[in-house]
């Protein structure tokens, strides 16, 4: 009932907040902010994600890293960001990882952090940064997945991962099953043998494109996955929730998958003890790094996911002030 209830009035009422720039200008300078985003982000620079990527390595998980940022509105920014992915990639060349028909290591990318939303050219200037990191990527001998972020972005995202995926087709995309529309897409590139990142969705979406009840969004789950499993390509199962890995062992065995045709996926510092579980199980575990100075919006979404999370952070502050 609470839960429904955080879901229902609270959640809309954050994610609004990770638009503002004003609260984004506050929250960043406040240290305790810093403490609690520590939780989600292990921090800011190469040298903290590369720490982050040799203990879960050790602990036997894969990795994505995501350098954070999003919405950028000038070119110049975009090229920062690509920037930074070079700088990342190139210190991940470095690790010597054995190159199976999986790898180990990936990074994550959002488009609109590429340019996409610029107003001349967005979509091409994304496609050409995309391609040079895919390009990059490749040589490191590491993988490549694009995030997804809101609805209104969703056709022109995929319409780039399908140009991509003539040159890389290695490259992974992520599904929302949130959007009413995603058992469509997971048809599709369930046919095409493509890497599929499944999660539920973490923007606040209208009724008219998105589920927008807790369990109809599970139900929408568990139908995705049901399709990318029974397709060829390499589905993610990307989420924290129970019921959902509860789910997935029958799934694949009614596929015909063993545990290495798939892998689960969850977030840096969200579920650790079950990340290793299923790690010292046998699964393939991936964890998904962000680092950065531009956390807010991840870090705001991350709040509005949970109601712990978001007493977490006001007790944090509460403490603060006495
Ligand atoms: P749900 O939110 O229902 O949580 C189920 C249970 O998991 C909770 O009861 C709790 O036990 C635990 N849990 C979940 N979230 C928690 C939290 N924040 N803190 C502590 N415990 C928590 N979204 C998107 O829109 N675009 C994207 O590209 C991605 N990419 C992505 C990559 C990966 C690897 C993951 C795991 C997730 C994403 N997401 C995402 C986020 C995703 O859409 C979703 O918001 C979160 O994963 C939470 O949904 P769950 O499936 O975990 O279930």
């Amino acid at each position: 009932m609470m839960t429904e209830l955080f879901h229902r009035v609270a959640r809309p009422a954050i994610l609004a907040v990770s638009r503002s720039d004003g609260l984004r200008r506050t929250a960043e300078r406040l240290p305790v902010t810093r403490q609690v985003v520590h939780r989600f982000v292990p921090g800011e620079s190469v040298a903290d994600a590369m720490n982050s990527v040799e203990q879960l390595r050790y602990s036997g998980r894969l990795v994505s890293i995501d350098y954070l940022g999003e919405d950028v509105t000038d070119v110049d920014t975009a090229n920062v960001t690509v920037d930074a992915y070079t700088t990342l990639l190139d210190a991940l060349a470095t690790r010597s990882e054995a190159a199976g028909t999986v790898r180990p290591l990936e990074v994550s990318l959002k488009l609109s952090a590429l340019g996409q939303a610029l107003p001349r050219d967005g979509e091409k200037i994304a496609l050409e940064n995309a391609h040079a990191i895919c390009e990059r990527a490749q040589r490191a001998g590491v993988w490549v997945t694009v995030d997804a972020e809101d609805h209104t972005t969703t056709d022109a995202t995929l319409s780039i991962v399908r140009e991509l995926r003539a040159d890389f087709d290695w490259l992974g995309t992520v599904l929302q099953s949130y959007l009413k529309r995603t058992h469509a897409d997971c048809e599709e590139f369930a046919a095409s043998g493509a890497r599929i990142r499944l999660c539920k969705g973490a923007y606040e979406e209208p009724a008219s494109v998105a589920y927008r009840d807790g369990d109809d969004v599970t139900d929408s789950y568990l139908r995705c996955l049901r399709v990318l499993m029974a397709g060829t390509g390499y589905p993610m199962v990307a989420s924290h929730d129970p019921e959902i890995i509860a789910a997935v062992p029958a799934m694949a065995r009614e596929n015909g998958r063993a545990v290495d045709d798939f892998e689960y996926q969850m977030l840096y510092g969200i579920r650790d003890g079950e990340q290793l579980r299923l790690a010292e199980d046998g699964n393939r575990v991936r964890v998904y790094v962000p680092f950065g100075t531009q956390w807010y919006g991840y870090f705001v979404r991350r709040l509005a996911e949970r109601p712990a999370n978001l007493t977490f952070f006001l007790r944090a502050l509460a403490e603060r002030r006495h």
